[in-house]
């Protein structure tokens, strides 16, 4: 019978066997309910083959892991936060509000990874009005199937408190036009070895220019959002080089929009309680990586 522990054990062996992937391999396109009906049933052969295919550079796009109405969701979330509270940041410490923070140009530069985005950020002791419990179960119907893929308990850190080190954060993510971006980087694998995150926006619809991409084995970007939906998550493993292009470079940057490109991220962080906390890495400045004109 398999449970979290066997492929936490198949992780730790395909760790310790071979160098974690740099570069996308990949990229094929699975129905999500595929992945959650081999992991109900409990199908040890489905579910170590993900994560060798994932471990070798493969990601994967989850079609319909979440339900396209979240996008509603999160956009109304959005505008109650910009109604309620001014844009603020507050470090991972218990009791800690939920909050949102325009990172512009200048408060980028108080991060280790460059982003222009405006971010809304979610911790579970705080899930109180209808609209946080939607985006909340909207989020870990798909999540909870990510953490055991990972290897990790499908409940596992859902209810911790900064205090306990480990905790989940929501980010609702807006790349606003007039070039919203996340640059190259690489997420951390000590609390989750899998980066998800669900797509909430339609490149052609939304906006024209930019999204998600890997680098591949020629350090080229590989931009992926013409193959993306919404309601789709993509899954990778953490070490692989990817970012956000410039969202619709060309247009005018209106931080009280609500247009371009929009994004839930989900991860498991370290809180402030840690001391030596494990981020995300920017490679902006990375040799490997030459600096595109901005
Ligand atoms: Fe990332």
């Amino acid at each position: 019978m398999i449970n979290a522990k066997i492929i936490k054990t198949f992780w730790d062996k395909l760790e310790s066997q071979s160098k974690p992937p740099k570069y996308v391999k990949k990229i094929s396109i699975i129905e999500f309910d595929k992945i959650k009906n081999s992991i109900n049933s409990k199908n040890e052969f489905i579910i170590k083959n993900l994560a060798k295919r994932m471990y070798d550079g493969e990601a994967f796009i989850l079609r319909n892991a979440a339900k396209k109405n979240l996008k509603k969701t999160i956009i109304d979330l959005a505008k109650y936060y910009d109604k309620k509270q001014k844009p603020s940041f507050h470090k991972m410490l218990d009791g800690t509000p939920n909050f949102h923070r325009i990172i512009d140009k200048k408060i980028t530069k108080k991060y280790s990874l460059y982003a222009i985005k405006h971010s809304y950020f979610f911790y579970n002791w705080n899930v109180k009005t209808k609209l946080e419990k939607k985006l909340k179960s909207g989020v870990y119907r798909h999540w909870r199937y990510v953490k055991f893929l990972a290897g990790n308990n499908k409940f596992q850190y859902e209810k911790n408190i900064p205090s306990q080190n480990q905790i989940d954060r929501l980010q609702i993510v807006n790349y606003p036009h007039g070039g919203g971006e996340l640059r190259d980087h690489v997420d951390p694998r000590k609390n989750q070895r899998i980066v998800s995150g669900l797509i909430m926006s339609k490149k052609g619809v939304d906006f024209e220019k930019g999204g998600f991409y890997f680098r591949d084995k020629n350090k080229k970007k590989l931009n992926i959002e013409n193959n993306l939906e919404i309601g789709d998550s993509v899954i990778f493993y953490g070490s692989i080089v990817h970012g956000v292009e410039p969202v619709d470079k060309n247009k005018k940057l209106n931080w009280n929009s609500y247009k371009g490109r929009w994004f839930i991220g989900m991860f498991v962080n370290d809180s402030n309680h840690v001391k030596n906390r494990t981020t995300a890495k920017d490679l902006t400045n990375s040799t490997n990586f030459k600096k595109k004109a901005s």
